[in-house]
């Protein structure tokens, strides 16, 4: 740690959103295989609100999963900024390079400051056809895309994305259809335009219609939502086919074996990858694929960024603005 300071929010005990502190902390310093980002924008995931609240939602039976988080902590993964200073060995960045990324998932984050250590690792450049609100929303959602769909999905299959209005679903959308996948999304009515135009070849508005009683035979079900309903989706699937949830919910092992349904992808959990970042990135810079804004707050409002994360139902992503464009120094 440095003696410069820097404004960051800071959590102390689990609890409401109120638990979120704008305060001064000292600045960090880059260690080795790190640089120090000037943070323009951080993006805002349900990780983060449900990690500050201390995971209430977890049963009991899958909470040695939740990585350890001391506290006072700095919440935060997505962010979007320049370099500011490299470690001792690094030669990946320069100072000045604009870069975006899911910094030390699951265990380590601190995004939500001004200024935010990242191992180059975690880091790419940012795509150059966006600004630094959007490229904050992406890491997160589009590497749990791709990381959990993209990778297994093959041009001319059907997919089911259930909760594709979302900040990861409407990214999956997107990478399916790249994939050349039909795609029949499901999620509440207001967001149908929306994701039309994204792509969709099928809208199902679950607040109407269950999706149970209207898909058969898709070969993989991308369920964002989860739940204790969760094995209702299993009948949508035809035989061969492959569940892939990425909440928790309830897919029974004994009746998917019975369907011939794979759950899962047998992949290893979330992380970070700067490749696949970087791919991402190039395909924003071609134009094939975007992302959703829902709201945008500054850094120190991060309470009403959680508020309106839990209130559900986005668009999109939540973004915390920690740079005016005006000051933005690229
Ligand atoms: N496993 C991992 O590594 C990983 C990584 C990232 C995220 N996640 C988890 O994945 C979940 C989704 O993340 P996210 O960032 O996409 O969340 P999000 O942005 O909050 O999106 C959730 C979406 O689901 C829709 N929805 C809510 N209830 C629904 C229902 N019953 N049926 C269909 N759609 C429904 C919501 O809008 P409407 O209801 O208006 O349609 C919303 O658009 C979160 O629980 C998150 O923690 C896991």
């Amino acid at each position: 740690m440095s003696t410069e300071m820097m404004k960051a929010i800071q959590v102390y005990e689990d609890g409401g959103p109120e638990v979120l502190i704008y305060e001064d902390v000292p600045r960090p310093v880059a260690g080795p295989g790190e640089v120090l980002v000037r943070v323009h924008a951080v993006g805002v995931n349900p990780a983060d609100w449900r990690a500050r609240a201390g995971f209430p939602d977890v049963p009991e039976q899958f909470r040695h999963a939740i990585p350890p988080i001391s506290r006072p902590h700095i919440p935060g993964f997505d962010l979007s900024g320049t370099v500011e200073t490299t470690g001792p060995d690094v030669t990946a960045f320069r100072k000045g390079d604009a870069v975006f990324g899911m910094i030390r998932f699951p265990g380590g984050g601190k995004a939500y400051a001004e200024y935010a250590t990242a191992p180059v690792t975690d880091l790419a450049l940012k795509p150059v056809s966006i600004d630094y609100i959007q490229a904050a929303a992406i890491p997160m959602a589009a590497l749990t895309a791709w990381q959990f769909l993209y990778q297994d999905l093959e041009p001319g299959q059907t997919v089911l994305i259930n909760g594709a209005a979302g900040g990861v679903g409407h990214i999956a959308v997107q990478l399916a259809k790249i994939k050349g996948a039909h795609v029949i999304a499901v999620a509440s009515s207001r967001h149908e335009t929306f994701l039309r135009e994204l792509g969709i070849d099928e809208f199902i508005d679950y607040t109407a219609t269950p999706t149970e009683q209207v898909v058969r035979n898709v070969d993989l079900v991308y369920d964002t939502v989860g739940g204790a309903n969760g094995d209702r989706l299993l009948s949508v699937l035809k035989r061969g086919g492959r569940l892939v949830g990425i909440n928790i919910g309830n897919y029974p092992a004994k009746r998917a074996a019975q369907l011939g349904i794979t759950i899962g992808t047998g992949r290893p959990s979330l992380h970070p990858d700067a490749a696949q970042l970087a791919e991402i990135g190039r395909l924003i810079d071609a134009g094939r694929l975007c992302v959703g804004i829902d709201t945008v707050v500054p850094l120190s409002q991060a309470r009403q960024a959680h508020i309106r994360g839990e209130r559900g139902h986005l668009r999109g992503k939540i973004v915390l603005r920690v740079v005016e464009e005006g000051q933005a120094t690229i």
